[in-house]
């Protein structure tokens, strides 16, 4: 069970600091949003932002491509530090091709899609991804409600892993938070964004403690 804290509701004026306050409290990973203002209306941070993290933390950096072109961006991405790029079936044409780009800037490829996408759409690319990321918001900003299809999405995809003795793992993200967190983790989910539960409830590293402590609880009494 991890917690990817996601900076995107973070003090962009105070990073390092921020980043430093999740260490310690077992969510040891940090999920980057990367927004390009034409496939999700918003802008948020690129490769150089992501480079310079690198050098302060020591986590995995968890890179969530909400972008056109990820072909053309990808190679900057690995070369700033990300360990794990993931890129959404929506934006990418060659979606096969992508991720074995990914994969050969000796990356973990991930492929995300929005809550309107259904699971199906997946089926080829399965076995070649590390982790597939269920969105439950629409893409773009933090803050919002947690849309609850995406329980049988991430349920629909841990059963299609049991049945094709797959590994992929499963990312919830978006309203991820106290009130939510034990029903994506019984749906299946394994990997936690979470940006406002984390960053806009106090202490940052209670809260984040806090989420982790609720999401194995739940993992205890998934079926
Ligand atoms: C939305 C981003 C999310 C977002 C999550 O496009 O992909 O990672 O920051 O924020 P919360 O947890 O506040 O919904
Ligand atoms: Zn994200």
């Amino acid at each position: 069970m991890i917690i990817a804290p996601s900076l995107l509701a973070a003090n962009f004026g105070r990073l390092a600091t921020e980043v430093s306050r999740v260490n310690g409290s077992g969510a040891d990973w940090l999920h980057l949003d990367i927004m390009d203002g034409h496939f999700v209306p918003n802008l948020s941070m690129g490769p150089p932002v992501v480079r310079s993290l690198r050098k302060v933390v020591k986590v995995p950096l968890d890179c969530h491509l909400m972008i056109e072109n990820a072909d053309q961006f990808i190679p900057l991405f690995a070369e700033a530090g990300a360990d794990w790029i993931s890129v959404h079936q929506e934006a990418c044409v060659h979606l096969d091709r992508t991720l074995h780009l990914i994969a050969s800037h000796g990356c973990k490829p991930g492929v995300v899609i929005n809550p309107a996408t259904p699971v199906e759409l997946l089926t080829e690319v399965l076995d070649l991804v590390h982790h597939v990321l269920v969105m439950s918001v629409n893409p773009g900003f933090g803050g919002q409600k947690f849309i609850p299809n995406a329980l049988n999405k991430i349920a629909a995809l841990a059963r299609m892993r049991a049945e094709r003795k797959l590994e992929f793992r499963i990312e919830v993200d978006g309203g991820v938070d106290q009130e939510t967190v034990a029903d994506v983790v019984k749906a299946g989910a394994e990997l936690l964004v979470a940006g406002s539960a984390v960053f806009c409830h106090g202490d940052i590293r209670t809260s984040a403690k806090r989420l982790l402590e609720a999401a194995r609880s739940a993992n205890l009494t998934r079926a």
